[in-house]
């Protein structure tokens, strides 16, 4: 699977699934905008991604907002001069059963995880469209489909991504732009290793391949549906999640 010369961005990707991700697609030779909130992490991955032999930069970005996502698509194309890939990575948890959430928690998770994928593919297609190609990988949740306890939010907002993915892949499928979620299951990262360690082993346990995924597990999986092995694929959910909830 090659990528040599694609330019790919990677929201979240300071850090979990979208370092992985970020990391992964430069081992097959793309050059990554790593866009996070967290700047000192963006800066690390870009190191990283400099010593595999790629280019990489970091951009500062709050994917809930639009100004800083259309700079952060300006920034790309100013420096790379194109855009070929666009994975909607970043992402946050703000757990709490139903009857005890806050409206400003659920408003931080679809904010973060419905309108930032919104807001990151609407600038994308811009310019994929113009081009007549692109790839889209969208990062929804196990949760979306199961409804994890705790998640109202969280699984709401993965499960829009979900139809999200679908309706831009028709809108953009004539444009032959791709756009396809993956579910991850439960994944070892720092979002994850926030949850109590009974909670933790119980996840587990549920697991047929019998481990945790690592971030890697779902960096793979990106890099076929940003790659031209997938071309013929769109408006699909691919589960990432050892078997859990097949
Ligand atoms: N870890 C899991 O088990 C798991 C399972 C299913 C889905 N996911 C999804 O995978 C994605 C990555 O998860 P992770 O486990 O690597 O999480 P993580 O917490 O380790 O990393 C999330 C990254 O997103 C960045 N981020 C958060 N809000 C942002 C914003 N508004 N704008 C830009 N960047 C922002 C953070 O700074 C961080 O670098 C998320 O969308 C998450 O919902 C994770």
């Amino acid at each position: 699977m090659k990528l040599t010369d694609k330019i790919a961005i990677v929201t979240g990707s300071g850090q979990g699934i979208g370092r992985d991700t970020a990391l992964v697609l430069a081992k097959h030779g793309a050059d990554v905008v790593v866009a996070d909130m967290n700047m000192e992490a963006a800066g690390n991955v870009v190191k990283e991604i400099e010593e595999l032999g790629r280019k990489a930069i970091a951009c500062k970005v709050n994917v809930a907002d639009k100004e800083d996502v259309n700079k952060m698509i300006e920034q790309t194309l100013e420096t790379f001069g194109d855009l070929d890939i666009l994975v909607n990575n970043a992402g946050i948890t703000r757990d709490a059963m139903m009857h005890k959430m806050t409206e400003e928690h659920f408003n931080q998770v679809i904010d973060v995880h419905m309108k930032g994928t919104f807001l990151c593919m609407q600038a994308a297609v811009l310019h994929m469209r113009k081009k007549g190609k692109g790839k889209i990988v969208n990062i929804s949740s196990i949760s979306a489909k199961i409804g994890n306890m705790g998640q109202v939010n969280y699984a709401g907002a993965k499960a829009g991504i979900v139809a999200m993915t679908k309706v831009a892949a028709r809108e953009s499928a004539r444009y032959q732009i791709n756009v396809n979620a993956i579910q991850p299951g439960f994944i070892d990262s720092d979002m994850t290793r926030a949850m109590p360690e009974d909670v933790r082993q119980a996840r587990i346990k549920e697991i047929p391949l019998q481990r945790a995924g690592v971030p890697e597990d779902v960096a793979k999986a990106v890099v076929f549906l940003a790659s031209e092995y997938s071309d013929y694929i769109t408006g699909t959910v691919t589960e990432v999640a050892g078997g859990r909830s097949m």
